[in-house]
């Protein structure tokens, strides 16, 4: 990537940084915590999607539209919405490093906190929608999200949960918000809608998300690297994600290791057994390989200096593995 264009890049994130640090609630008693969790954003990776999409969509060159980086904004709220309910569903104490709303807070006012960013998401979009039809996108992803959710808490602790079934409750909810970040980039970011840069979009967006959600879960029994969130915590709550299935797949006794509720039990297994991690890692590369090949097909699409600095965001996500 130029110099130049990471210092457009950059300066595009601080304006949505900018966007998130101006947004208040009018609802005193919660000011703080409001203020705290858009304040408190991780790295953004969606965001810069909707950005660098918008980018590519409306041309490289110059400052790019307010609308765009409002999206953008807009995404990472609804992101973090999410995880404020998430949170509270994992009864996770520490995410980004710092004790999560509901343990400072209380669950009810969490679960408010979280509907209050949602709402305040939808009223943006709703602000900025350039037609009907990106607000149909913006609310089915949003049931397609919380569809998600919903498939992976009826299958907390079913060790018969097959592989299908995890990638649909992942594809729910994760992939389908990084596409909608990339979609959202597209629309903004150009008022002629080109067809083929959407579809692109749409691909890319699932694939980068199907491998950020495996990368996620990988990171979980992970415990040499620091993710600023507990460790093991996924298999604690019984939810059984991709290395925990293959190894259900390759050894029904496992079923009995999970029944015993010991995340350190399965932690051993998965020592043990190394190839269940490579396995899912080869998985999350073959989703990110699918990603570049969706940029490839589309060069004429993509001003090719945008398209160097998506490769470059797949880069990073890849260097996790
Ligand atoms: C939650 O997935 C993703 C959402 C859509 C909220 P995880 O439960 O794996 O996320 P972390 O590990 O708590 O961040
Ligand atoms: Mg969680
Ligand atoms: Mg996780």
């Amino acid at each position: 990537m130029s110099v130049q264009q990471e210092i457009t890049l950059q300066s595009d994130m601080r304006r949505v940084v900018e966007t998130l640090h101006g947004e208040e609630t009018s609802v005193a008693p919660y000011r703080r915590e409001y203020r705290q969790l858009l304040d408190n954003h991780g790295k953004m990776i969606r965001a810069t999607l909707v950005v660098l999409f918008g980018r590519a969509a409306g041309g490289n060159a110059g400052k790019l539209d307010g609308q765009v980086i409002t999206g953008a904004a807009a995404i990472e709220m609804l992101h973090l919405a999410t995880l404020v309910h998430d949170d509270v569903l994992d009864s996770a104490p520490i995410r980004r490093n710092q004790p999560t709303v509901h343990t400072t807070a209380g669950n009810k006012a969490a679960i408010y906190l979280g509907d209050l960013i949602l709402s305040r998401y939808m009223e943006i979009m709703a602000q900025i929608a350039p037609s009907t039809d990106f607000l149909r996108e913006q609310a089915s992803t949003v049931c397609e999200i919380v569809g998600g959710e919903l498939l992976q808490e009826a299958a907390r602790h079913n060790a018969e949960t097959t592989l299908d079934y995890y990638r649909k409750a992942i594809g729910g909810k994760t992939a389908a918000l990084f596409r909608l970040a990339c979609l959202t980039g597209v629309r903004l970011g150009s008022q002629a809608l080109d067809p083929a840069l959407l579809e692109t979009a749409r691909a890319f967006g699932d694939h980068v998300g199907m491998a950020f959600q495996i990368m996620d879960d990988i990171a979980d029994f992970d415990l040499a690297h620091d993710t600023g969130k507990p460790k093991l915590e996924d298999v604690a709550d019984g939810i059984y994600t991709l290395p925990v299935l293959l190894a259900l797949r390759d050894n029904p006794d496992v079923a009995g290791l999970l029944s015993r509720n010991d995340p350190k039990l399965v932690e051993d297994y998965l020592q043990l057994h190394p190839e269940l991690i490579r396995r899912s890692q080869d998985e999350a590369m073959r989703h990110l390989d699918e990603a570049d090949a969706c940029l490839a097909g589309s060069a004429d699409a993509f001003q090719s200096a945008t398209i160097r600095q998506i490769r470059d965001v797949l880069r990073r996500i890849r260097g996790q593995l």
